[in-house]
């Protein structure tokens, strides 16, 4: 009961603000005091992917850490698994200010953040510095890169990241799906796509075989697209798809104010089609790779949704802002119970369950 009364005095000030202030507090938790304060985890939820172990299905999405890395803290909130980023080679200040706003009367936020970062070796370099024990779970770095490098050349931006970045990661996610990077989008172009995905499939392989390599993706391809992208990331060897990153679609939020800015939606009017981008990438990965599923998961059937859908992991942004640091918690606590409702023992179960009960859900 406090948080709606903490949010309403926070929602008066600038986004950007509460958001490095929140950081800022995030960045002082203390090993100790997060492995003290964290949810104990649910065995039901335990999620074994990509080699790796995760002791819910809920991660913190890209972009709230951008490479400040506040891991004790944000491990504390509850999720199983953090991705930082996105990181770029260079430092770089991102778009300018207003870039975050808030939509509330839609629990949505719209950013045109642009990738503001303090570039990969200041990252690397925190990541170094944390002390043993600080990974209180997986660990993604999401790559991307800097505005002023044209598409050609975008390759060698992906691939210094993924060189200074793999020690710290668990696992990789190569961002080509952002809507405020100019051209970022045409990444996922299949020829653009099929090149970019070898060379860094490779390049992370011959460094540190095994580590998963994921590629996140758009909610506005259209479906020959997407199942286009899909098919291409995993002949070219990704370990996994994140669908979906914020969207340029502005329905059921034309009337807002804020709506003709410029930037991604994220939050609940993204989360239908963030779900049907999962159902048809679940479908089309047909089993080959896991889905993580992300976009306008604001509570617990949200996440089920996902799951249902198709995702093996689940990760939230907004929801987080408009949920407050119970949100983790009230989530993992609300999958438990939609599990035992319909009858599955383990989260792993659940995963694509709509396509397995006909019922027309099922992408085609
Ligand atoms: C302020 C903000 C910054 C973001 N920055 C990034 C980013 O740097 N890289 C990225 O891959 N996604 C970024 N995202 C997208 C989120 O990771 C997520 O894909 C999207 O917001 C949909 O999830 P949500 O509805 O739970 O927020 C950002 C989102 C927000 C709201």
């Amino acid at each position: 009961m406090l948080w709606p009364a903490l949010r309403s005095v926070l929602f008066q000030l600038d986004p950007e603000r509460v958001h490095h202030l929140a950081h800022w507090a995030l960045r002082r938790v203390p090993t100790a005091l997060a492995r003290a304060r964290r949810p104990a985890p649910i065995p039901a939820l335990a999620v074994r992917c990509m080699g790796l172990d995760f002791d819910g299905p809920m991660g913190l999405a890209a972009g709230f850490d951008k490479g400040d890395v506040a891991l004790p803290g944000l491990f504390a909130l509850g999720f199983s698994h953090v991705e930082i980023g996105t990181i770029t080679p260079r430092p770089q200040p991102g778009n300018d200010r207003p870039r975050l706003f808030r939509l509330p009367e839609h629990r949505a936020l719209l950013n045109r953040m642009g990738f503001n970062n303090e570039g990969m070796e200041a990252c690397a370099r925190r990541l170094a510095a944390l002390p043993p024990g600080a990974r209180l779970g997986p660990v993604g770095i999401n790559v991307g890169k800097n505005k002023a490098t044209p598409n050609e050349d975008a390759a060698s931006d992906y691939l210094a990241c993924i060189e200074w970045l793999h020690p710290y990661a668990d696992y990789l996610v190569v961002n080509i799906s952002s809507p405020n990077t100019p051209g970022l989008r045409q990444l996922q172009e299949r020829d653009a796509l099929d090149r970019l995905l070898r060379a860094c499939v490779r390049h992370l392989a011959e460094r540190a075989p095994g580590k998963p390599l994921l590629v996140k993706l758009a909610p506005d391809l259209s479906p020959e697209a997407l199942d286009e992208a899909v098919d291409v990331a995993i002949a070219a060897g990704a370990a996994g798809i994140v669908a979906t990153n914020t969207t340029l679609s502005r329905a059921g939020v034309e009337r807002h104010p804020r709506a003709p800015e410029a930037g991604g939606l994220s939050g609940a009017p993204l989360e239908r089609l963030a779900t049907e981008v999962v159902r048809r990438c679940y479908a089309r990965a047909a089993g080959r790779v896991p889905i993580v599923g992300v976009g306008g998961v604001m509570d617990a059937e949200g996440a089920y949704a996902k799951i249902r859908a198709g995702a093996t992991l689940v990760q939230a942004y907004t929801g987080l802002i408009y949920g407050g640091p119970g949100f983790v918690g009230r989530v993992n606590a609300g999958l438990a119970r939609l599990l035992e409702r319909d009858g599955f023992s383990t989260l792993s179960d659940a995963v694509g369950a709509d396509h397995r009960q006909g019922g027309g859900k099922a992408a085609g």
